[in-house]
Parts: C-alpha cells; structure tokens; sequence
C-alpha cells in the first residue's frame, strides 16, 4: 500500500507543428504523496506548465499513464475530466484569467459554487490573501500582483483536493510572494491537500516537502525533505 496521490508513469506529449513535432514531455515519471507540498523546478521551455495542464486534465497526454487518487485521468472521457477538473482541481494559472467583468468576490465566489458550496467563504479566502479590502473590485482595478492573489484565493476556495499553481509568486513583491506562500502551505497542512507548485525560484523549494527538477520533459531527481523550512525562515 504505497500513500500516493499522484502517480505518472513514461508520460509523453508532443504537438505536431506542420512537418515538425515538438515533445514536450519525453518519458515523465513521477509520484507525490497525498498531502505532499511538491515544488517542480526546471529550466524555461523544460514542459512545467505542460505537466501541470495534463495533471489537472486540461490536455491528453500522447501515451503514459496519469494516475490520481488510483484513476487514471488520461483514460476519462470527456465528461469524467470536467468533473475531475470540477470537483478535484484548483488551478493557478501562469497568467491568473480571471474573469474581467466579475468583481475579485465574484470571481472567487464563482469558484465555490462550482462544488455547490462547500468550499470556502470567498471574503474569507481574499481577505487570507491580503485583499480583505478589494472584494469589489474588477480586475482591472487591480495590480497584477493583487489579480494573482485573487487567482490563489479562487483556487483555493472550493477546498480541492489537488491544487497545481504554475508560478504563482511570479508576479508578486518578495513580502506578498512569501505572504502567500504561508497562506498555501498552511492550507495544505490544515487541509491535507496536495499542492503541485511550478516555479523558476529554487528559494521556493526550501519550503517544500517533494523537490522535483525537470529537464527537457523528463524527470531529473526528486528529493524528499523531511525537514523544510517555513516561508518566513528562507532567505529570499
Ligand atoms: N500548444 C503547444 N504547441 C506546440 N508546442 C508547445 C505547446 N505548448 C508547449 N509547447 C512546447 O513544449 C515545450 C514545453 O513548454 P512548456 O510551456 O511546458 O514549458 P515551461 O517549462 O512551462 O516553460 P516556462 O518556464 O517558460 O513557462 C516548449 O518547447 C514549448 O514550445
Ligand atoms: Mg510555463
């Protein structure tokens, strides 16, 4: 009986651009534990934000398999991956789309009811985030750092049980960066959910439970921390 959460095996995904093809992901192996905090670093163009788009259903790998909670999503149809997406992801995305002509509380609130409710309050989670006092605002109200937090607190909202964030500290200031930072893993220690965070920043991975370095769409080695550091002990 292994505690995996997730478990990828020999995963590919190429794009055929006219008479060339691209591989993205050449062969990716991997697993993470139920609850892990797993930070993925590679270089630019090395197929993060590729892994994290076939892990949360939103593209079919080209063959491998993409194991989660014992299903394998890559098999799902159509209407199986909506509800996988629905019920079992939150995304944060590279660049946040949110939506523009919802306030930052619509935006999260939108996220809630997707799973009837059950998730979180959405003023609660802005104001976890540090934007207790936007909740009406647009987005183009706010800052790009401020649009980010807003996309971290609709991800979080519904309480999935894998959340995947593709740098989400990207565009944030240091102090909002580790500000946020803290708010996920204390969500993921409170919750038990599994959070899979791409980034360039390997000050990132002192926080993390699960270290995986990538490289031209394969995994290069995987380190398990047994002790991380908290947000606020990493040196930025
Ligand atoms: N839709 C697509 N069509 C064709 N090629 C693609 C597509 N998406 C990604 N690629 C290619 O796959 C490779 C991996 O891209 P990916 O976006 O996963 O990299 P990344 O590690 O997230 O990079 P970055 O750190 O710059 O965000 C790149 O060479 C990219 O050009
Ligand atoms: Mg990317």
């Amino acid at each position: 009986m292994t505690d995996a959460h997730i478990v990828m095996e020999d995963v590919r995904k190429s794009y055929s651009m006219g008479s060339t093809t691209v591989t993205a992901l050449d062969g990716l192996s991997l697993e993470i534990n139920q609850g892990d905090f797993a930070v993925i670093l590679g270089p630019s163009g090395s197929g993060k934000t590729t892994f994290l788009n076939v892990l949360g259903g939103l593209e079919s790998p080209t063959s491998g398999a993409v194991r989660v909670g014992g299903e394998d999503i890559a098999s799902f149809n159509q209407q199986k991956v909506t509800q996988y997406r629905r019920h079992q992801v939150g995304f944060i995305f590279q660049f946040f789309n949110l939506l523009p002509t919802l306030t930052a509380e619509e935006n999260v609130a939108m996220s809630n009811e997707m799973v009837n409710g059950k998730g979180f309050d959405p003023s609660d989670m802005l104001a976890r985030v540090g934007l207790g006092d936007r909740t009406d605002h647009y987005p183009g109200q706010l800052s790009g750092g401020q649009q980010q937090r807003v996309a971290i607190a609709r991800a979080l909202a519904k309480k999935p049980a894998l959340v995947l964030a593709d740098e989400p500290t990207g565009s944030l200031d240091v102090e909002t960066g580790i500000d946020v930072l803290k708010v996920m893993r204390q969500l993921n220690r409170e919750t038990g959910q599994t959070f899979v965070v791409v980034t360039h920043n390997s000050a990132i991975a002192q926080i993390a439970d699960r270290v995986i370095r990538v490289g031209s769409g394969k995994v290069h080695n995987v380190i398990v921390n047994d002790m991380p550091f908290e947000p606020e002990e990493v040196d930025w």
